[in-house]
């Protein structure tokens, strides 16, 4: 017979405050196509992966107020990345070793089982100082239900190589390989900034440290958090958010980033040699991504459209916390791109078409392209010298900026106008890599987010903006003889 999985207090206290909450008709309304917190507060995404045939997706939670706190993990599921179903919430900090949260992690099929890796965080209070231990934990599941192991944690701080922070020590990320299950965590060197850790076990209790495949070594930020490491085509990318970062010309920005390490790896020795850095996403609200493999061979990731420094969203608002849209990851020239999953443009409805025409030196509205969840295609090009501004969400009061100076191949996006009421970075550029002339924008917006994908997605910017939602004009202009051809599609859910 099997075995009940028995639902811990303070689990079911999570669960029946999360129903309660979604019964009543009080919070703002959510994104339409993107992944919100369901009450509360979420951040990472968790254990993205297949299970018996569906995407599952989890993410870092705390129901019970707007802001961050003790880390829950809450759930949803979608057979085509856009429509998703709420599940109940599957994990609640109710162990001594993860009684300060259940942090960040990964999960896999393994044995017709669902299994949840993550790191349990326990506090300890010890002559009047505080120390958090993070150590990686194991629960499996049926896709509804998960039972923490009697093992956990299944590895602990003696199994740091020496010299590595027994704090800061988070966010494993696992795969099958051979016969193993490999796990890619991060750490805190002895150098002060972050190193990955590379673990695998044969039956999730017992595990074996491999290597240390990369160091950041003080290069891109201090410590690195939520590594990911995986394949793609002929290379290896070694995905990862480093916190406090300091400005790199146009490609980082300040504060916590994300950043893809592009190398080779040998499956025998564990070795990974780096090869190129980029960012991964380049707008002001994107971290944490992580990656999953469906079963037709594509390689999807998901980011936190939110940065850790700012948030959008207040307590009467009643959720704070969106994903991005699901992205499928390819490499073009070495470079990694990313577009929207295919399976978006089964929800296109009303296409609007704009034939090549002259872009106006003074602004103009353009009618047929305005609307507030919709993917908006544009390429523009010019003769000589051009400065090409677009205003989305707009009306005479509120406007989210795209422009592009062909002198410089810059790109700069702006939401100062956009209803934000912080004082925060608001505006942000990036150097289009392209040999071409002309620019194309596919702009994926919905309530309140902006996904700007350039030049078929060779680089990417994620952003929230808080416009009132009935404010959808696009507006364009331009300095010098630019042109543009445009084409939209209504997003809609039906
Ligand atoms: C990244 C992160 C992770 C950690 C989690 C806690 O955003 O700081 O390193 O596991 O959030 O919620």
């Amino acid at each position: 017979m099997e075995r009940q999985i028995e639902i811990s207090e303070k689990l079911q206290k999570a669960r029946t405050y999360e129903e309660q909450a979604l019964k009543k008709d009080t919070m703002a309304p959510k994104q339409l196509f993107h992944v919100c917190a369901p009450v509360g507060w979420i951040n990472d995404p968790n254990g993205f992966s297949e299970y018996q045939g569906e995407k599952h997706l989890f993410f870092q939670y705390y129901p019970y107020d707007t802001v961050w706190g003790p880390m829950h993990w809450g759930h949803v599921k979608t057979s085509d990345f856009i429509k998703w179903e709420h599940l109940p919430v599957v994990m609640a900090p109710d162990e001594t070793y993860d009684g300060f949260g259940c942090f960040s992690g990964s999960a896999l099929e393994w044995k017709g089982q669902h299994v949840l890796v993550y790191t349990g965080v326990e506090r300890e209070e010890k002559d009047g100082k505080t120390t958090d231990y993070q150590r990686q934990c194991v629960a499996v599941g049926d896709g509804i239900n998960y039972e923490k192991t009697q093992k956990n944690p299944v590895i602990t701080s003696d199994m740091i190589p020496q010299g590595g922070s027994k704090l800061d020590f988070r966010d494993p990320k696992v795969w099958t390989e051979d016969k193993y299950i490999y796990m890619v965590v991060g750490n805190r060197a002895e150098d002060g900034s972050g190193q990955i850790l590379m673990y695998r076990t044969k039956d999730l209790a017992t595990w074996e440290f491999v290597t240390i495949l990369d160091r950041c070594a003080n290069r891109y930020g201090k410590m690195w958090e939520c590594p990911d490491f995986f394949a793609l085509e002929e290379k290896y990318v070694l995905m990862v958010s480093p916190q406090e970062m300091q400005a790199q010309e146009n490609e980082f920005h300040a504060g916590d980033g994300s950043l893809a390490i592009i190398g080779k790896y040998d499956r025998q020795t564990h070795q990974f040699v780096e090869e190129d850095f980029q960012s991964v996403d380049q707008g002001l609200d994107f971290y944490a991504p992580q990656t999953m493999l469906t079963s037709d061979g594509r390689r999807i990731m998901i980011g936190w459209m939110q940065a850790w420094c700012e948030s959008w969203f207040t307590p009467e608002d009643g959720f704070c916390g969106m994903m991005t849209i699901p992205r499928e990851l390819q490499l073009k020239d070495g470079r990694l791109c990313q577009t929207p999953v295919r399976e978006l443009a089964d929800y296109y409805i009303g296409k609007h078409e704009l034939k090549r025409q002259q872009v106006p030196q003074i602004f103009q509205k353009y009618d047929k392209l305005s609307g507030r969840t919709q993917m908006l295609e544009l390429n523009v090009d010019g003769e000589g010298d051009y400065r090409f501004e677009l205003k989305l969400a707009a009306n005479d009061q509120y406007y989210t900026s795209v422009c592009y100076d062909n002198r410089d191949k810059l790109l700069t996006f702006d939401r100062s106008y956009s209803g934000v009421r912080r004082d925060a970075a608001h505006t942000r550029s990036i150097n289009v890599l392209s040999n071409q002339e002309s620019i194309k924008l596919q702009i994926l917006m919905d309530r309140y987010s902006i996904e700007l994908f350039v030049n078929d997605g060779v680089q990417t910017m994620t952003s929230v903006i808080r416009t009132p939602e009935e404010i959808d004009g696009v507006y364009m202009k331009a300095t010098g003889l630019a042109f543009v051809q445009a084409q939209k599609n209504n997003i809609c859910m039906k």
